[in-house]
């Protein structure tokens, strides 16, 4: 991984923990990453109901207290949804946005997702960005046709944003939750071919600071040798991110 891009490494608890569990979680993990002085970037993407107490906690640690969603308005007859003021003002830092679960399961589309992130990005709220193909699509060679649409709708959604204000997160849909790994090569393949195009659509610049993270079926077993490609800049981690410990391991791998 280059040198100017902090690693981040991120726990997504997906649809899991109660506000108790939340609180034991946090009340592990932050004595244990106050030591980390910048070398490694640490977010925990918690459900809605637990956020505000995560934030509490997580206040001047270091830790990102981030959100899996949002709706891009920020108020009005949207029955159901969270907007982006609505987690800024419980200290919510950081938000997932498009993950394949919401586009399969929630029907998100690539403009939605393109607004979501430019609302993040406006109201300074980091998004990290989901982009990932199907099986079927890697299998019919048509991977770098999604991947790279996903990419494209988003960039060009974002008007001058830096690129330390957002980050990106491959996550072959085909590993998520399966135990079935990219191969080490195959995600620095994919994130490789993401960073060059981010550099043809807004620069070198651009494409060199903004972090690019792995995920599907990261855990301890494998970290090191995913962490070891020079593109790929942390992970997006949901089972294995579920246990402090293993979680914790993950961390430590991440600061090489
Ligand atoms: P997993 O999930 O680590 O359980 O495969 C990753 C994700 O969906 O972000």
């Amino acid at each position: 991984m280059a040198g100017e891009r902090r690693p981040l490494m991120a726990a997504n608890w997906k649809m899991n923990k109660t506000v108790r569990e939340a609180q034991d979680y946090m009340a592990a993990l932050l004595p244990r990453v106050a030591d980390l002085a910048g070398e490694v970037d640490v977010a925990v993407f918690a459900p809605f109901t637990c956020l505000s107490e995560v934030a509490r906690m997580a206040e001047g640690s270091g830790v990102l207290a981030g959100a899996q969603n949002f709706f891009y308005e920020d108020s009005g007859a949207y029955t159901g949804e969270v907007s982006v003021p609505m987690l800024l003002d419980v200290g919510v830092r950081a938000s997932i946005v498009g993950h394949s679960e919401r586009r399969e399961l929630f029907c998100e589309t690539d403009e939605a997702v393109a607004r979501k992130t430019r609302r993040a990005v406006e109201a300074g709220l980091l998004p990290v960005v989901c982009v990932g193909e199907t099986k079927e699509e890697r299998d019919a060679g048509r991977m770098w046709e999604k991947v790279s649409g996903q990419v494209r709708a988003v960039v060009e959604g974002l008007g001058d944003a830096p690129g330390r204000s957002l980050v990106f997160a491959y996550e072959p849909i085909w590993a998520i939750g399966t135990g079935e790994t990219a191969s080490p090569e195959d995600a620095q393949d994919a994130i490789g071919r993401i960073r060059e195009l981010l550099g043809e659509l807004r620069g070198e610049g651009f494409a060199a600071e903004t972090r690019i993270l792995y995920g599907g079926s990261i855990k301890p077993g494998n970290i090191s040798e995913i962490m070891a490609q020079k593109d790929v800049d942390g992970g997006l981690v949901g089972g294995a991110s579920l246990e402090v410990d293993s979680f914790l391991q993950l961390v430590e791998a991440a600061r090489g």
